[in-house]
This record gives C-alpha cells, structure tokens and sequence, in this order.
C-alpha cells in the first residue's frame, strides 16, 4: 500500500477534508490557542488558514511527505510561522513543558498508539495549557458502531491506518489530561465515518 498512501492518500484526503462545512468546525476548534502550539498530524494544513492571531508558532508534526509539500502554499500565505518538527505524534521532539497548546484535527485515528501520543501532547504542554480536538471515532449508537466495527479492517487498509471506531473520549479519559469540554454528534458523510468528537482537554496546573 506504499504507492497508495503515499501517493495517492493525501490528495484523496485533503479533498475530503477540505469540505467547507468541516472548515467552519475548524475555525471553532482553533479559536483560543495562543502562543507556541504543536500541530500532530499537519497534514496538508488545512487548520492553517484557522488559527488565530494569538498564535506565535507551530510545530507541525507530520511523517507524509506528499502532505507537507502540498501544505506549502498555505503556509505561505499565513503570517503564522510553521516549522515542521518532526515526523511522529508517539514521540515529540520537543522538551517537557515547552508547549502552550497542541492541535490535532481527524488524526487521533490513525495514530497507532494513541495512548503514547497522548502521554507524549501531555509531556511537552506546559501545565494549564490545552489540547484542541476535532476528530471522529466510535458512535454512541450501537448499530452505527457495529458498521464500524466491520468496516474497519478495509477502512484502515484504504485509510492509511485510520481506525473507525476509536472510542475517543474513553482515551482522553485515561490519559493524563483533563476533558473540560467534549461535544459529540454526525458531521457531514456516512455515518460511520462522521460522528465527532470535539473539545478541548487540559494539562493540569498540579
Ligand atoms: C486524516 S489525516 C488528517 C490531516 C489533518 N490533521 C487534517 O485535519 O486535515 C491524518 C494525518 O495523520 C498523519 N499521521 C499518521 N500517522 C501519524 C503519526 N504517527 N504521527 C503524526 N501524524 C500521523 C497522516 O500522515 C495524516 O496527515
């Protein structure tokens, strides 16, 4: 599948993503960062037009070197600097507590420890300082959840690893950071792909 994800993925993806209904939910996941931020899995930065003045820096985070070519343009044209710092969310080449908040838009699926990268958002935000999230995982409804379990396998093979039914609340709730606001609800597309989990958890002060 190299051909395909790596080739072919991140066009597919960024025409998928860059829908204009998921981008108004974009602006309201990227209101309130401030400061330096890391962004997991940058993608072809479709959050770059989205993150607001307060923001100084981002660190994208991002191993698809289609992806970050074809995020130039927007980078370009932001008056936010971004530097690409690495190439996988389990293993954060930033120092402890050096972070003011972390983004991460439809990429908590695909990660495949997602536990560690959750360790690894919590270790470099500095306390008090917050994770944004928009992402999509496993319904609350049993019957769209058990499509979900079925079309995983091939879901995951044509999706570069993504994962259909991540119960992504259930993952923050065992990390280290703290959920103070999760909505969950059907975005756009088929059901079992579109029901998402958005919000913001943060790094507790002690
Ligand atoms: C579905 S795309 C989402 C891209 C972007 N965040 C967006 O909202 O448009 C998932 C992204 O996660 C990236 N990814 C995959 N494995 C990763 C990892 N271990 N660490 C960081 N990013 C990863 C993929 O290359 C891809 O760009």
């Amino acid at each position: 599948m190299g051909w395909w994800t790596d080739r072919m993925l991140p066009g597919i993806t960024d025409r998928i993503l860059g829908d204009e209904r998921i981008a108004t939910v974009r602006a309201e996941v990227c209101a309130g960062l401030c400061g330096d931020i890391v962004e997991i899995g940058f993608g072809t930065g479709l959050n770059v037009a989205h993150y607001p003045a307060t923001v100084t820096s981002v660190t994208a985070v991002e191993p698809s070197e289609l992806s970050w070519e074809m995020a130039q343009p927007r980078i370009a044209a932001s008056r936010t600097s971004v530097v690409r710092g690495g190439l996988d969310g389990q293993r954060l080449d930033l120092p402890d507590a050096s972070t003011d908040a972390a983004l991460s838009t439809f990429t908590m699926c695909t990660i495949p420890d997602l536990d560690l990268a959750l360790r690894e958002v919590s270790r470099v935000l500095r306390p008090g300082g917050r994770l944004h999230f928009l992402e999509h995982g496993l319904s609350s409804d049993p019957g769209v959840a058990r499509w979900q379990r079925r079309l995983r396998p091939l879901n995951s093979r044509l999706g570069g690893g993504c994962q259909l039914n991540r119960p992504i609340d259930a993952y923050l709730d065992r990390s280290d950071l703290r959920v103070e606001r999760l909505e969950t609800g059907y975005g756009e597309g088929p059901k079992v792909g579109a029901f998402r989990y958005v919000g913001t958890a943060v790094k507790p002060t002690a």
